[in-house]
Parts: structure tokens; sequence; C-alpha cells
């Protein structure tokens, strides 16, 4: 187990009864641990840096602009709705506590760009496969996704439909 996934926390009934949080926050505050989470979500992306990283709001987007200033590629934010200020595309998604809408900017992302997806946690998969949605109405090419997190009971991985990895740094 890498040293910095002991300073996830687990928050039980957060932010409902029955579900189990995953509190990134004492990871970000330690900076050895936030480097080598860092680190690992990096690892396959060095020989092959994409474009962009697309960070999904609000916790994709901390990993994503570090990840993107390491390596040297750009940010595009993947939001909730109505932050964004320019024409957008929409998609829908259940959540593992509730449902939710992500947005991108139309022209975020040139067609044929090579981006990499970003978020701390795949859960029920819902998010990250509305980020993939949105990033292939576009026509960019997704090499693949980063996630500190995998909760492999929730069955997120069934439903990353690309053919390029989905690379996890930790599996809980
Ligand atoms: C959490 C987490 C992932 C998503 C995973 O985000 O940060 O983005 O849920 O769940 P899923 O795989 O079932 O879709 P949340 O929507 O709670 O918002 P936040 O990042 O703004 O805290
Ligand atoms: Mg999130």
């Amino acid at each position: 187990m890498p040293h910095w996934s002991t300073l996830i926390r687990e928050i039980p009934d957060f932010p409902k009864p029955g579900i189990v949080f995953k509190d990134i926050t004492p990871l970000l505050a330690d900076a050895r641990a936030f480097a080598g989470a860092i680190d690992a979500m990096a690892a396959p992306w060095r020989d092959q840096v994409p474009d962009a990283f697309v960070g999904i709001e609000s916790r994709g987007f901390i990993f994503a602009a570090v990840l993107a200033h390491a390596l040297g590629a750009g940010f595009v934010p993947a939001r909730k709705p109505g932050k964004l200020p320019a024409q957008v595309l929409v998609h829908d998604y259940a959540l593992e506590y509730g449902s939710d809408r992500l947005e991108m900017h139309t022209d975020a992302l040139k067609p044929g760009a090579r981006v990499v997806l970003v978020d701390d946690v795949l859960a029920t998969g819902g998010t990250l496969r509305a980020a993939l949605s949105l990033a292939r109405l576009q026509g960019a090419t997704v090499i693949g996704a980063a996630v500190l997190v995998e909760l492999p009971a929730l069955g997120g991985r069934a439903r990353w439909d690309a053919d390029a990895p989905l690379h996890v740094a930790l599996q809980g």
C-alpha cells in the first residue's frame, strides 16, 4: 500500500446514510503524500503526454491541474451546471448519491486532441462516463483516464467503454 493512501480518511454516512465518503483532504494537506499521489497518477502518461488533462469538478480539478503542470499539458474543466460562460455541451448522469450534470465548453477540445480524463474517485462510474461522452462529442481522442481511488465494489469500471487504459492509483 503506498504511503499516501493512509491519509485518505473514511467518513461514514456522508453525505447520506450508508455512504462511506473518501476524504482526501488530509492527503492534500501533506506535501509528501500529495506528491506521491501525483507521481502515481502521472506514471502512465509521462511517455505519452496528452494535449490536455480534463479535470472533473470539483475534486478532479485538483489532480488534473497539477498533472497538467507537472507533465507540460493543458488543463480543461468539465464543470457542474451553469458555471461555464460560453456555449456548452451537456451530459446528465446518475451518481452514487443522487444525479448530476456535467458541462464542457463546445470549443474546449479540438478534434483529434489527445486527452486524459482525471478524477479523485471512481464509484459507480457515472461521472467519468459523462466526461468521456463530452470529450468524444468534441472529437477528442481519449487516451485514458487517471483516477486516484477506485471503489471496485461499486462497479464503475464496467461503464468505462473506451478502448484506452483506466489507470487507478489505488483500489480501496
Ligand atoms: C464524487 C467524486 C467523483 C464522483 C464519483 O464527486 O469526486 O467525481 O463522485 O462517483 P461516480 O463514479 O459514482 O460517478 P461529487 O459529485 O461528489 O462532487 P465533488 O467532486 O464536487 O465533491
Ligand atoms: Mg467529484
